[in-house]
């Protein structure tokens, strides 16, 4: 064996000794509620699929439909030829419906993470700053590292911390750069703040929806629904100095993600964003999925009613536990376990007692945080929720 090889064996045994070691587990079903993993029936409480749609039969045909017409693959990026009519009409409903400005445009990108490395990269580089919340999810804060501006991280949900870093900036080009809802608590960021301290400062907001599109959104229907068209939509915000950016593999249950954003922005990540432009298109099967799926997400609103009535019950049921629970109201509920071990622990449990809940440790959250992230979807019966709860309260004695 080669001195690199065992190099290499060696920080693999010292993660496993932190407790840090992940391993896969093998899926053999479409996602719902109760998944066929390793070999077992096991009720599931890990994925973001919130709505239910990823395993949808009316999102399954159309992604077939799309195949048979389209084909499985874009043969080339969207500059070259890969960029197709399913692509282009799907653009032009998230522009119209999210919104976040007048003059909105939306592109479609392969993943978020690629979506966020274009937005950062394309508009701050060498001499600006880009200013982010210290629990951003990773891929925001590996594109503030890959345009190589200043990277200000400022302490959770610290708008005064924020603001004072915003004041003594000398950068030429300035970008507040935040998760919508924070994909490890759950919480919602502040955004109405933060797009006036970008105003002030004249800053762009970049907003990262991935865990809010789909599930929050402006008050829509008389049952109690709500749009979900997303975080902005829920807090009634709108400026061309936002730069929206949803996943959608989540809510919507397919994959890819866009960014929404002014004509001029949009225009800009096409001409220079080199995630955008040196990679091959997503299959345009998948945005005849997502054109299924983003129906489904306007007229169903009673997923949503649903899911809040499951996050209502897990709420109460939670009070009686004995660990910290954070106050999120949105489909992400973490319980904080502390240590990597304990994690484990309550996890293997769970998993004893066919339920899965993967505990999260860190790098992915803060040292001595690790925790159950538990996430509920329009899939789960409130009898599901129950399960859990009762299950956790076992594992606690
Ligand atoms: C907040 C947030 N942003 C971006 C991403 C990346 O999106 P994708 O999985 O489409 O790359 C994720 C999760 O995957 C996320 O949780």
């Amino acid at each position: 064996m080669s001195r690199l090889t065992s190099e290499l064996d060696r920080a693999l045994e010292e993660r496993a000794a932190k407790g840090l070691r992940r391993d896969r587990h093998l899926v053999d079903s479409a996602q719902g509620a109760r998944l066929r993993v390793d070999g077992r029936e096991l009720l599931h409480f890990g994925s973001n699929d919130y709505l239910g749609l990823a395993g949808d039969r009316r999102v399954v045909a159309a992604a077939q439909a799309g195949a048979a017409r389209y084909g499985v693959g874009a043969g080339a990026s969207h500059l070259i030829s890969g960029h197709f009519a399913p692509h282009d009409a799907i653009e032009r409903d998230l522009a119209a419906w999210v919104a976040p400005c007048a003059k909105a445009r939306a592109l479609l990108f392969s993943t978020g993470y690629l979506a966020n490395l274009a937005i950062v990269t394309a508009l701050v580089g060498r001499g600006d700053a880009v200013f982010a919340d210290k629990l951003n999810h990773a891929c925001l804060n590996d594109a503030a590292l890959l345009s190589r501006a200043d990277f200000v991280r400022y302490a959770h949900g610290d708008v005064e911390a924020l603001a004072k870093r915003l004041a003594s900036s000398g950068a030429h080009r300035k970008l507040i750069a935040t998760d919508a809802v924070f994909s490890m608590d759950g919480d919602i960021a502040a955004l109405a703040s933060l797009l006036e301290l970008a105003e002030k400062y004249d800053a762009w907001l970049v907003v990262d929806d991935a865990h809010g599109f789909g599930v929050l959104g402006d008050r829509s229907a008389a049952d109690g629904g709500n749009s979900g068209r997303g975080t902005l939509a829920q807090l009634g915000l709108a400026s061309e100095r936002i730069v929206y950016m949803a996943t959608l593999g989540k809510a919507a249950g397919v994959a890819g993600a866009f960014v929404a954003a002014h004509d001029s922005v949009i225009e800009t990540l096409i001409q220079t964003a080199r995630s955008y432009i040196f990679t091959t298109a997503a299959p345009p099967m998948l945005s005849c999925a997502l054109a299924a799926s983003l129906a489904l997400i306007r007229d169903e609103p009673e997923r949503r009613v649903h899911l809040f009535a499951l996050i209502d019950r897990w709420r109460d049921a939670a009070t009686a536990l004995a660990w910290l629970t954070l106050p999120s109201a949105t489909a992400i509920q973490p319980l904080i376990l502390g240590a990597n071990a304990e994690a484990l622990r309550v996890s293997d449990a769970l998993w004893d007692r066919d339920i899965w809940v993967p505990a999260i440790r860190p790098p992915t959250v803060p040292q001595g945080s690790a925790r159950l992230r538990i996430t509920f979807s329009a899939s789960h019966s409130l009898d599901d929720v129950d399960l859990l709860a009762e299950a956790l309260a076992d594992v606690a004695r």
